[in-house]
């Protein structure tokens, strides 16, 4: 797929599998649109990418998680006179811990960020792409999605969402021009351990940022509706082929003995 000429919107794309999506899609001659909150961060990173790759790197900085936010955004891309051809609803956070001792606030945000802003920002930029008869979504789920996730409840259950709704709209879009992808990343180093307020439960096969980003866009081109990046993160998404008492028994042995009973005072405090 050539990406000169077109746009590609990222959120989240401050630092993380965000940046590497930038960094990946600027390097093959795509005009970015970053957005995220850290306005110095993305600032910093739209000169580089201008400078390293020639192209238009615009920053939108915004709380996706605040009200209109979506509309907020796609109205700034317009007034730019930006058309977005490719959207990667990145941004997002976890939380791990006991349900009930999770500050109830921040599971809001957290179903505000992963969830409800993907969900408005998909419904601002994908009819123009529908119009055009081209375009796409790339959402980033995770392997959490594959099933429920004891001690990070709330987690899982948006990225089943992510993946289910993602899903959904390849099977709508499909034949239209439209492609939607989901990818499941499993565990990669990024700043998602710092937000998660106890130590992270990782399980799977580590994959760098880029490694996620390369595996994401091919997909993406190929039209398939999910991917998975490493096989052994893949091999895990079989797991809901088992019964479900045994599945959850597995994920709550391994979110369980990092996370167990360590929901902590300092969840509440932990910046995300
Ligand atoms: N790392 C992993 O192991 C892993 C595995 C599977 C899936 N994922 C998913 O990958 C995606 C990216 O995560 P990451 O690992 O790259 O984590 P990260 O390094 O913490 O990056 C998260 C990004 O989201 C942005 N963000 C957070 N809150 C926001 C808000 N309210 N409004 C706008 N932007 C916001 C952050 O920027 P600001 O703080 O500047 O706003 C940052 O750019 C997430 O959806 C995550 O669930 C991660």
């Amino acid at each position: 797929m050539d990406y000169r000429g077109s746009t590609a919107l990222v959120t989240g794309a401050s630092g993380g599998i965000g940046a590497a999506f930038a960094e990946e899609l600027a390097a093959r001659g795509a005009d970015v649109v970053l957005v995220a909150r850290s306005a110095e961060t993305l600032a910093a990173l739209a000169a580089r990418l201008h400078t390293d790759h020639g192209v238009r790197a615009e920053v939108v900085a915004a709380d996706l998680t605040g009200p209109d936010a979506a509309d907020t955004v796609y109205e700034e891309v317009a007034r730019r006179g930006m058309r977005v051809d490719l959207l990667v609803n990145n941004a997002g956070f976890g939380s791990a811990g006991r349900f009930g001792e999770i500050p109830v606030g921040r599971s809001r945000t957290e179903i505000t960020l992963d969830v409800t802003a993907l969900v408005e920002l998909t419904r601002a930029f994908l009819p123009d792409m529908a119009a055009r008869g081209r375009g796409g979504v790339l959402n980033v789920a995770s392997i959490a999605g594959f099933q429920p996730t004891p001690y990070m409840a709330v987690y899982g259950a948006a990225k089943a969402f992510v993946l289910s709704f993602s899903r959904a709209l390849w099977a709508e879009y499909r034949g239209s021009g439209v492609r939607v992808t989901a990818v499941c990343p499993g565990p990669v180093r990024t700043g998602f351990a710092d937000r998660l307020g106890t130590p992270p439960p990782y399980a799977g096969q580590f994959r760098s940022a880029p490694q996620v980003v390369r595996t994401a866009l091919r997909a993406y081109e190929r039209g398939r509706h999910t991917v998975t990046p490493g096989i052994v993160n893949a091999a895990l998404g079989y797991g809901r082929l088992l019964p479900v008492r045994a599945t959850l028994g597995l994920a709550r042995y391994l979110t369980g003995r990092v996370v167990g009973d360590s929901a902590s005072p300092e969840l509440a405090a932990a910046p995300h």
